[in-house]
């Protein structure tokens, strides 16, 4: 079984991924960590400070790690492009997302780009309705919270309709955060 958990970066994947890792016994995965191993080719965008990643490639490479009858665990912000069993899309609202990102040595442009990512749902809406994937508002959730509470959606129906895909909407609440950000 293959569970993957995306979202825009600062919304806390790879520590989440570690601490439900744990709670099931699973393999964890890095989309990250595959690049930086050399197990996934990657062309860098020198104006965007990003890594440029083919989905087909990676699809490959993510095949290779996994181990079968065990759960697998894919981390990273284009995992829902990867086939799995389910997806978790972890959101942060624009302006804790904002706050987190600054923490980091990140430019101006490099911040605006994914706090717009996260206010426009760019990879909720890429992930998909109709799949078996869910979201998780990660704003004031500590990680481990959010991992115990992907364990329970797995393990619940209702869980299931209530994190569907599709409740989370920052556009109202958050346009100001977004246009300051010029
Ligand atoms: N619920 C939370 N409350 C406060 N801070 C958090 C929370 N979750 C994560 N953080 C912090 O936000 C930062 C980003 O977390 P993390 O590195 O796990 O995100 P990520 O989604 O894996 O990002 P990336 O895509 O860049 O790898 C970390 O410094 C982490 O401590
Ligand atoms: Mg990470």
């Amino acid at each position: 079984m293959l569970i993957a958990i995306t979202g825009t970066p600062g919304t806390g994947k790879t520590g989440v991924a570690r601490i439900l890792a744990k709670l099931l016994d699973a393999k964890q995965i890095g989309i990250n960590e595959l690049a930086d191993k050399g197990k996934l080719n990657y062309t860098y965008d020198r104006k965007r400070k990003t890594r440029e990643i083919d989905t087909k490639e990676l699809s490959e490479a993510v095949s290779k790690e996994v181990e079968k009858n065990r759960i697998n665990i894919l981390e990273g912000h284009l995992s829902h492009v990867v086939e799995a069993d389910y997806i978790f899309v972890l959101r942060t609202n624009p302006a804790e997302l904002e706050k987190r990102l600054k923490k980091r040595n990140w430019s101006r442009s490099k911040i605006r780009e994914n706090v717009l990512a996260e206010f426009i749902d760019e990879i909720a809406m890429e992930a998909g309705i109709g799949k078996t994937a869910f979201e998780i508002d990660t704003s004031r959730m500590k990680p481990r919270k959010a991992a115990a509470l992907i364990k329970d959606i797995l393990n619940s129906y209702s869980l299931q309709k209530k994190y569907r895909i599709g409740r989370i909407d920052w556009t109202e609440k958050y346009r100001n955060v977004v246009l300051k950000m010029v």
